[in-house]
């Protein structure tokens, strides 16, 4: 069954590898279209999804929302005790609170928290799955770097603000287009040159620009990638 939250899948021992799965480890920029990707890679191959970035948003809201300071060992406890539904909160879209992510996703400390967690979701899910799909800025580079799959997934900041704003609007959220833009660019000047986790594609990763491509175009790239390994 799915951890219910985050403690149920902690555990004290060494990292357990479940044998013959599938991994799929996508790194992108901000609103290029990876987690659409992501989600329908998991439901098409039957993988277990997990967006990394909504961790980091949730500490990056416990920030915002409160002014006293969190030591290390009360963001451990919170991170144990949300539940994996929770990562669905709207909340967590706002661009406040990606701000918020991003500067909080610099501190090593905070890196170290999720990362086991995010770790055992990608070698050990839920036994009702084949796999797993996970993606952020530090997948391929620091979290599966052993993946079955390697997807870089990018676009030009033009159409990821186009696309970001779009979803904004959707949202009632009032923010506009300039402010999206310049905030997609600040994210992604300090996610590529922090030092901890940069964002970065390696040499072994897929690249994938989903500037020109329909939602529907690009997975039909990915499927076919994928289809070709998988019948080898
Ligand atoms: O992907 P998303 O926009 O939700 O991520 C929010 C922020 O969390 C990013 O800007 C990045 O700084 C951080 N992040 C990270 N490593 C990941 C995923 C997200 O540092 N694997």
């Amino acid at each position: 069954r799915i951890f219910k939250t985050l403690k149920e899948n902690r555990g004290k021992n060494k990292l357990k590898k479940r044998k013959n799965i599938i991994t799929v480890a996508i790194d992108s920029p901000a609103a290029a279209g990876a987690g659409t990707q992501a989600k329908l890679i998991s439901k098409n191959y039957n993988l277990f999804y997990l967006d990394t970035g909504k961790i980091y948003r949730y500490i990056g809201k416990l920030k915002l929302d409160n002014k006293k300071k969190f030591t290390y060992t009360q963001i451990r406890k919170k991170i144990n005790k949300i539940r994996l539904d929770y990562l669905k909160n709207k909340s967590l879209l706002s661009n406040e609170v990606a701000l918020s992510a991003s500067k909080i996703a610099k501190d090593k400390k905070i890196r170290n928290i999720v990362h086991k967690f995010q770790q055992k979701c990608a070698y050990n899910p839920p036994k009702k799955f084949r796999g797993s799909v996970l993606d952020g800025r530090d997948i391929i580079t620091v979290q599966v770097k052993d993946a079955m799959f390697k997807f870089f997934i990018t676009a030009n900041l033009n159409v990821r603000a186009k696309r970001r704003y779009d979803e904004y609007q959707k949202l009632n959220k009032k923010i506009t287009y300039m402010e999206v833009f310049k905030s997609l660019k600040n994210r992604d000047e300090s996610d590529k040159k922090r030092k901890y986790g940069p964002l970065k594609k390696t040499k072994d990763s897929i690249l994938i620009n989903t500037s020109k491509l329909s939602k529907k175009a690009c997975f039909k790239k990915i499927k076919a990638i994928m289809d070709k390994k998988l019948k080898n």
